[in-house]
């Protein structure tokens, strides 16, 4: 591709930079200038009222594939982070069957090189004699859930990889809970589980980075953040309580919490306590949604999200610079991604072109397979009208524009990695 520059009011986790031009070329940012040298090809968005930052990162979706194709594949939903501005997603291991032998982590990779942005993996913690193996591909790490907490070979992997670990916190307890009420959920599967969970993996005395996702109380946040943990919330724990709905389509682990506690993670996001937003965008079908009693955890986010948590930009309560914090540097430096999240020369051109002031209802998912979405969540302040990906355009007018440029990041930092 020629290289080109793309002219606009730029920001990033600094905030609102000015007008000005970024020279493209070979996926990456390489000049910022006052205006384009001339010779080169122009896209020109200023005087357009749009803002031109970096692409979002979501580090917590599932993506499914594989057994679970028909609840989501690596191409939906990577096309549906593509609709939203999300450039970068990082998948999880939670699938039929799990992502945690060198085989099946090598299967979910390759499949995930069909989506059209960026995309790695947080492989599940493997068997003793797997674990070279797998920390030989390029994943963004390791996940702990609930039942592999108290086992040795989740003490292995904290002991020995010298990467990023990411939390699920809660307790192998917690899975054996089929309450489905709401608030009552919030009770059976209570804050003090996620504390516990910490202290569980602090008394290991890891070697590894550790980032807890998705803190859904605001004493998990204080303690990961005593012990040195970087954490992340989901737009749901932050924007909701159990009094806005009830049933399966708000049921999700953690479970959405009270009035309390979303108010106080409120006030840690706007204090910049938290590192990042996630979504744990979790799609399932339907009819699995629909059963009143054993229906399945999660909320699908991913084709609408960043556009929610921006309307605490349009309320005045976050700042800008803050928003981008949140929700693309913030995630790139928990994965240790230096040239993600950031508009300086030398980063990846991930990209997104947005309208800060549009205001629209988002009347449900194009590419998403998930349909389960809770009707009270769709009020949406902003939304893109250029995504680039490695300086490729996959989005544009809100219309995919069919390019597949997205790369696994962790593949070029393999050698890098140290033992
Ligand atoms: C997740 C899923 O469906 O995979 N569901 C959820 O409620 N969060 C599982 C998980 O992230 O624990
Ligand atoms: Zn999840």
């Amino acid at each position: 591709m020629e290289p080109y520059w793309l002219c606009g009011k730029l920001v990033d986790y600094r905030g609102l930079l000015g007008e000005g031009c970024l020279r493209i070329a070979g996926g990456r940012i390489v000049e910022l200038s006052k205006i384009p040298k001339p010779g080169e090809g122009v896209r020109d968005y200023i005087g357009k009222g749009v803002l031109v930052a970096p692409g979002f990162i979501d580090i917590h979706v599932h993506l499914r594939g594989l057994e679970q194709s028909y609840k989501e594949t690596e191409e939906t939903g990577g096309w549906a982070a593509a609709r939203a501005g999300i450039t970068l997603i990082v998948d999880m291991p939670n699938t039929v069957p799990r992502a945690s032998t060198p085989d099946i982590v090598a299967l979910k990779l390759a499949d995930l090189s069909k989506a059209p942005v960026d995309h790695s993996l947080f492989a599940g913690i493997p068997e003793s004699q797997d674990l070279e193996g797998v920390s030989r591909l390029p994943i963004a790490g390791y996940k702990i859930y609930p039942n592999d907490l108290l086992e040795l070979r989740t003490s292995k992997v904290l002991r020995e990889w010298r990467g990023l670990v990411v939390l699920h916190p809660e307790l192998p307890e917690s899975e054996m809970i089929i309450e489905e009420k709401v608030w009552s959920r919030g009770i059976l599967r209570g804050c003090w589980m996620e504390a516990v969970s910490l202290e569980v993996v602090a008394s290991v005395g890891p070697v590894s980075r550790i980032h807890v996702t998705h803190a859904s109380c605001p004493a998990t946040i204080v303690l990961a953040k005593k012990l040195g943990y970087s954490v992340d919330v989901a737009p749901h724990h932050l924007l909701y309580d159990y009094r806005d709905g009830d049933g399966c389509m708000y049921k999700v682990n953690p479970p959405i919490r009270g009035s309390g506690e979303k108010a106080s993670l409120q006030q840690m996001l706007l204090n910049g306590v938290i590192d990042a937003v996630a979504s744990d965008h979790a799609p399932h079908a339907l009819w699995e949604k629909s059963d009143p009693l054993y229906c399945s955890p999660g909320i699908p986010w991913l084709e609408v999200w960043p556009w929610i948590i921006h309307r605490l930009v349009s309320a005045r309560a976050l700042s800008l610079g803050e928003f981008h914090r949140l929700v693309s540097r913030g995630p790139a430096r928990i994965l240790g991604l230096k040239d993600y999240g950031s508009l300086h020369p030398g980063a990846r051109a991930n990209l997104v072109v947005y309208n800060p002031n549009i205001r629209s209802r988002f009347e449900g998912p194009r590419h998403s397979m998930a349909r389960h979405y809770p009707s009270i969540m769709q009020e949406v302040s902003g939304w893109p009208v250029e995504v680039i990906v490695g300086g490729v355009t996959v989005y544009y007018m809100d219309q995919p524009v069919h390019a597949k440029p997205g790369i696994n990041p962790f593949t070029s930092r393999m050698l890098s990695r140290p033992a």
